[in-house]
């Protein structure tokens, strides 16, 4: 086998062991790089072109050269190989393959370092842009959901014990909210992502007239990365990123753990469809919400991922060092499980049945306008203390009957205080007690309109 000689050989006498040089390469996984690589590389050699740091002649073949690199990795019709370590350096040789001494002038005034980071920001701006319109999906769907469902009463838990009637639709708007906020934390990553580190070199800057303010129109970069050595050296875009993937993550999974409760037969809230739960094997009976707890389990390995970058860059020295190439395994593993994860949530949460019955069912039990009837005793005059005091009695006396605060005889509430009138049993109705709740934010049909309203308005 005929070794060629590396890219970087010049002061080598000789080759990397073949063990190590495959176990230390990165191109089995950030090959995922290799249009953000061309891009830069067209952009770059434009500017070179530009500045006259290269010929315009050599500029176009170089683009041309890349042009039909891309074109043809595309088709699935090149190899990559670890000899040549990454992708930027398996491109830089297909290059010089083809275009001969040309290719070998494209590194002018570049080093991986500025490159490797610029084409992980180019691959994550538009990640972030797949996973953002994802998100917008979920909540697009989660609004639609509370549209159709402002009347239907279910129980509000803390603890996870009845406490107060909510509706369906206050619950979803409740996810909606999160869903917002990982929106807004993708779009602030977005910002600190948009920078352009190309033409910061290897670390102190190059020695060429470069135009970097030209490399940032041309591959689109709001800015220009304002310290050489910064830009290379920082990694804090894939930590913030791994970051709201997983605060992402945590709201999916908290989601699919309400969802896999209400899909037992305690609950039974809600069914998932078909396509999405399984069976049994030994079980005939067995409908498992599945997808509701992959999600729930693929959360632990984007917190993994996360755990992975911080630990990777809390000792490094500035600027590059070999260790910032174990920046993406973690951040391609966290996106793409956040990805399949969003798309099977919205799949599993829009095809669910949701059952009415059972959610008023249990809203029934719990006495949980228990709270209300303390208000009613409020509003007649009574400290709320006191009334608190009443209605623990009156709770007390129901429960040992087995029967509901609706069901107490007239007599004995008289009995117990004069206060209750004939119009306490219509104050005491769930949906009264759902519909006097009116502050601001929450949830009466009233205030759940308003929040519909600014989510509708909001997702545009
Ligand atoms: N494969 C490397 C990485 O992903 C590219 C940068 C290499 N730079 C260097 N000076 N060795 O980090």
């Amino acid at each position: 086998m005929t070794e060629k000689k590396k890219l970087w050989g010049g002061r080598f006498s000789k080759d990397i062991d073949e063990g190590v040089a495959e176990w230390a390469s990165s191109i089995a996984f950030d090959q995922i790089l290799y249009r953000d690589d061309i891009s830069g590389s067209i952009a770059h050699a434009k500017m070179l072109a530009e500045q006259g740091i290269i010929s315009a002649e050599d500029a176009a073949r170089m683009e041309a050269g890349l042009r039909e690199i891309l074109a043809e990795i595309g088709a699935g019709e090149i190899a990559f190989t670890a000899d040549n370590e990454d992708i930027h350096m398996n491109i830089e040789a297909l290059l010089t393959d083809r275009i001969g001494e040309a290719g070998g002038r494209l590194h002018t005034a570049r080093s991986r370092n500025d490159q490797v980071a610029t084409d992980i920001r180019l691959w994550l701006r538009e990640e972030i842009l797949s996973v953002t319109n994802l998100i917008h999906e979920v909540r697009s769907l989660l609004v639609g959901l509370a549209k159709e469902h402002t009347q239907t009463l279910m129980p509000g838990y803390t603890h996870l014990q009845h406490a107060q009637p909510v509706s369906f639709a206050f619950h979803m708007l409740a996810w909606y909210q999160m869903f917002s906020r990982d929106a807004e934390r993708m779009w602030d990553v977005y910002k600190r992502t948009d920078i352009l580190p190309l033409g910061a070199g290897a670390l102190s800057g190059v020695s060429y007239d470069t135009d970097r303010g030209l490399l940032a129109d041309l591959l689109d970069f709001s800015a220009v990365a304002e310290n050489a050595m910064d830009a290379v050296s920082d990694r804090d875009f894939v930590i913030e990123y791994i970051s709201a993937a997983a605060i992402c993550m945590m709201h999916l999974s908290r989601a699919c753990e309400e969802l896999i409760l209400w899909s037992s037969a305690e609950f039974g809230f809600v069914e998932m469809d078909d396509a999405y739960s399984t069976g049994s094997s030994i079980m005939p009976q067995k409908k498992n919400p599945d997808m509701a707890e992959l999600i729930r389990g693929k959360t632990g390995r984007v917190y993994g991922d996360l755990m992975s970058i911080l630990t990777t860059m809390k000792g490094l020295p500035l600027a590059y060092n070999k260790d910032m190439q174990e920046d993406k395994e973690p951040l391609f593993d966290a996106s793409g499980t956040l990805r399949g994860c969003l798309s099977a949530f919205l799949g599993m949460t829009g095809s669910m049945k949701i059952n009415k019955d059972a959610m008023a069912q249990s809203a029934g039990k719990g006495f949980m306008n228990a709270t209300d009837a303390a208000d009613y005793l409020v509003r007649k005059g009574i400290p709320f203390r006191r009334a608190h005091e009443i209605v623990g009695k009156l709770v007390a006396y129901c429960a040992e009957k087995g029967i509901v605060l609706e069901a107490a005889e007239p007599a004995l509430l008289q009995q117990i205080a004069p206060e209750f009138g004939g119009d306490f049993f219509d104050a005491i109705s769930l949906l009264a007690c759902m519909n006097a709740k009116y502050s601001e934010g929450s949830t009466s049909e009233a205030r759940v309109s308003e929040q519909i309203q600014k989510a509708e308005k909001a997702l545009g």
